[in-house]
């Protein structure tokens, strides 16, 4: 499989940002491990981040017909973005929705998603091993 993982707005500040609400690793790390798990699931990736909600929807545009499944954790546009739920929706490959904290346990306005509708699963509050089950779950599905 072919599988395309998003990252949302201030991810690129994951090590250092809120470190008792997302861990230590950097997004770096988390690119590894990802790479890591993708091999030996005979998997291959590409892992982006961006914090301009207009790039993001460029992406999701993009996959159409290149990809397999896609690893979404869109951070804060996952509450907000209308496009970004757009763009997604146009894809005919399987979503997995991922969050390192768990966004309904946390203020109300993290409590809606505008991903979740179109995700075959919601991963949060597993921190960063939330990417690691979402690329299991998608060579399952
Ligand atoms: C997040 C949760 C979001 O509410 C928040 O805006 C983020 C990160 C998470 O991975 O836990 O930036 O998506």
């Amino acid at each position: 499989m072919k599988i395309l993982i998003l990252n949302g707005p201030n991810l690129n500040m994951l090590g250092l940002r809120e470190p008792e609400i997302y861990g230590d690793k950097t997004l770096d790390d988390v690119k590894g491990l990802c790479i890591e798990k993708a091999q030996e699931l005979g998997h291959s990736i590409d892992f982006r981040q961006s914090n301009h909600e207009g790039e993001l929807v460029d992406w999701i545009q993009a996959a159409r017909g290149q990809f397999d499944g896609v690893v979404i954790n869109a951070a804060a546009y996952t509450h907000t973005s209308v496009a970004i739920h757009d763009a997604l929706k146009m894809l005919d490959i399987p979503i997995i929705e991922v969050h390192i904290s768990d966004p309904k346990t946390r203020e109300g306005f993290r409590h809606t998603s505008y991903i979740e509708p179109l995700a075959s699963q919601v991963i949060a509050g597993k921190g960063v091993d939330g990417y690691l089950q979402a690329l299991e779950i998608l060579s399952e599905l």
